[in-house]
């Protein structure tokens, strides 16, 4: 007979790796021990754990005494005052080689500094198991992260741009987190101006149909003629508005000229995802069309569809105008379509967590959304419950001038020539100022030892650029541009404006993503210097973190975890830019005041900048950043 082999056993063995969490979760499990041990009688009480304010202090600190103090007060005779609530908590604490020691400060917080050895060991364990380990534990399964979402036959502008952005990184940080995500581009493709467009197609190309893709060429320019035509000609109107109703009819010609300009457009965008390196699934507003009656009609059973002159609408507590569902004439709208989407993304594709990436101005759009769907019953009202639902709202994007972003005075910004320029001027800069200097700012191996410092050097002097071959330059400058355009948008907290400045995004110094890059390769080129075989250290080698400033680096590091838990949780994709920023501040001090290569400490210390360059490779990757083939 065959031979049966359990494939159960052979893939446990490979994910053998476990996923640790982060530290605070790791101190929380401890300290609910704790908690539990000492106070058994005090039911459901959460570890409160947090990074100390004050590194004098401590690492972290649990900050439950307090609390626990106002539950146990009057009942308890033994203690007197929080403080004694807190040595309670230390005393019950579980060993571990976590922890090198505990106290108390104020009332009843418990100071937790860490084992520097843990610290270490830590370190060398992520060198081994991959950064994968660190990932982030989320109390979610699936989630669906709706971003970009241009319309269709409309140019896709800045607002389109910080959406595809920041819903990219947001769909990374999940991704990374082994949370499965939907990413979900809900294109406008639906809509009364297709009946518009649709009978400008057929008047000015006669041959469409011929034709696979009609040579309209500049999409946003045959909107605005047929939009021309549709308010100066009343026959062209009306055929417009009955040209509506045979593609909702579902009517074959209507229905393939439809698609066909949905096609030019949704090339354009493509055009945009793939230089930015970001992937979207299309599923647009005409997708949920068919669901809408069904879905609306769920609403109406619970009594919450109600007649306002004409159309039927849904009231929300609080809010004044009522949510339209159902237009005077009868058609569908965007809330129709977006009430739709969020039944079908939590029955059909069973998502615990919808994600909405837009401008703060729709955030009215989605709140009363929200709350017609809770009132549904179809999210529960607790915020903080799952499945859940939450708008990621950004900032305008400004102009030098302080006002919203636009070339000349009136027109919108093209995304191309916006990426267009942030690419040339990348290219044009490295032309000038050399090209190793730059390949080692991305962690290219420039072809050896010493010859980061060595071209540098030699760039600084001549300030001419050594010849290089014409693809490289291409995919270097398009790494740093788009690099700089996504970290200058990422490193805001999304709520504010930001001002948007080729020369302040592409400087190499401060908080920029060029700087970022090149503090890398500088690690990079310090590990590629020591001659020293990285994977053979890894193996045999330990780290110590003897120094403060190595120390401090080490325990950085090792946050990385809680650091992405919290830009998910949080939906804060700066908190990210921050760290990687911080990081590498944390390293030029080491670098500074601790000697690596030659050093009696070299194994140790260059392990330390291995995990280092590891941590902000991943960083990298979070914010969709190209860091160069040092992978
Ligand atoms: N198409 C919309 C716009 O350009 C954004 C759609 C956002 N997603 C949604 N489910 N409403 O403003």
């Amino acid at each position: 007979g065959a031979v049966k082999v359990s494939l159960r056993t052979i893939s446990t063995m490979e994910t053998e790796k476990e996923i640790i969490g982060s530290q605070k979760q790791q101190l929380a499990k401890l300290f609910e021990e704790s908690l539990k041990a000492a106070f058994p009688d005090v039911s459901d009480v959460q570890p409160l754990i947090a990074i100390c304010n004050d590194a004098k202090h401590g690492d972290y600190q649990c900050n439950n005494a307090m609390s626990l103090w106002n539950k146990l007060k009057g009942k308890c005779t033994q203690l007197k005052g929080p403080q004694p609530v807190g040595k309670a908590i230390i005393e019950n604490l579980p060993a571990s080689e976590m922890i090198e020691k505990c106290s108390i400060a104020g009332p009843g917080f418990v100071n937790i500094v860490l084992a520097r050895q843990w610290i270490a060991k830590s370190l060398q364990k992520m060198l081994i198991d991959g950064i994968e380990t660190w990932a982030p534990k989320l109390p979610v399964k699936r989630t669906v992260v709706d971003f970009s979402s241009p319309n269709i036959a409309k140019e896709m502008h800045v607002g389109h741009l910080r959406s595809t952005i920041i819903g990219d990184t947001l769909a990374r940080m999940l991704e990374f987190s082994n949370v499965e995500v939907l990413r979900r581009n809900h294109v406008g493709d639906w809509g009364t101006q297709f009946g518009m467009l649709i009978e400008f197609l057929f008047d000015q190309f006669p041959n469409w149909e011929a034709d696979s893709t009609p040579a309209i060429g500049d999409l946003e320019g045959f909107y605005k003629a047929s939009k021309q035509r549709f308010d100066s000609d009343a026959d062209f109107k009306e055929r417009a508005q009955k040209a509506v109703v045979s593609l909702q009819g579902g009517e074959e010609k209507y229905r393939m000229a439809w698609a066909q300009i949905c096609e030019i457009s949704r090339k354009e965008f493509q055009k945009v995802y793939e230089r930015l390196g970001v992937h979207l699934e299309e599923k647009g507003e005409s997708f949920y069309n068919p669901y809408i009656p069904k879905a609306l009609e769920l609403l109406n059973e619970k009594g919450l569809i109600e007649e306002s002159e004409g159309a039927r609408v849904i009231f929300i507590e609080g809010k004044k105008i009522p949510l339209i569902v159902v237009k005077r004439d009868g058609g569908f709208n965007y809330a129709s379509t977006d009430l739709t989407a969020l039944w079908y993304r939590l029955n059909e594709e069973k998502a615990d967590w919808m994600i909405y990436v837009t401008d703060v101005g729709q955030r009215e759009h989605f709140e009363m959304f929200f709350s017609a769907a809770k009132r549904a019953g179809w999210l529960p009202s607790n915020e903080k419950d799952y499945p859940k639902a939450s708008h990621v709202g950004f900032g305008l994007v400004l102009g030098e001038d302080g006002k919203r972003f636009r070339t000349r005075s009136t027109e919108v910004v093209k995304l191309v020539d916006l990426l267009d320029e942030a690419k040339s001027r990348c290219k044009l800069a490295l032309e000038e100022r050399g090209v190793f200097y730059i390949l080692a700012t991305l962690g290219y191996d420039t072809g050896g030892i010493f010859l980061f410092y060595f071209l540098s050097l030699l760039v600084n002097i001549t300030g001419k650029a050594k010849e290089w071959t014409a693809e490289e330059l291409e995919q270097t400058a398009e790494a740093v541009g788009y690099g700089a355009v996504k970290y200058a948008d990422l490193k805001n907290n999304r709520l504010t404006n930001y001002t948007f400045n080729f020369d302040q995004m592409l400087s190499d110094k401060g908080n920029t993503a060029v700087y970022l890059l090149y503090a890398h390769a500088r690690i990079c080129s310090i590990i590629r210097k020591s001659g020293r075989d990285i994977e053979e250290l890894k193996k045999s080698g330990a780290i110590d973190l003897a120094h403060p400033d190595e120390r401090m680096l080490g325990l950085h590091l090792l946050q990385f975890a809680e650091i992405v838990e919290e830009a998910c949780t949080n939906l804060l994709p700066n908190l990210v830019c921050e760290y990687l920023y911080n990081i590498s501040e944390d390293f030029t001090r080491f670098y500074t005041n601790c000697q690596v290569v030659g050093s009696a400490e070299e194994t140790s210390r260059l392990l330390l900048c291995e995990a280092t360059a590891v941590v902000m490779r991943k960083c990298f990757h979070l914010l969709g950043i190209t860091p160069g083939v040092v992978d």
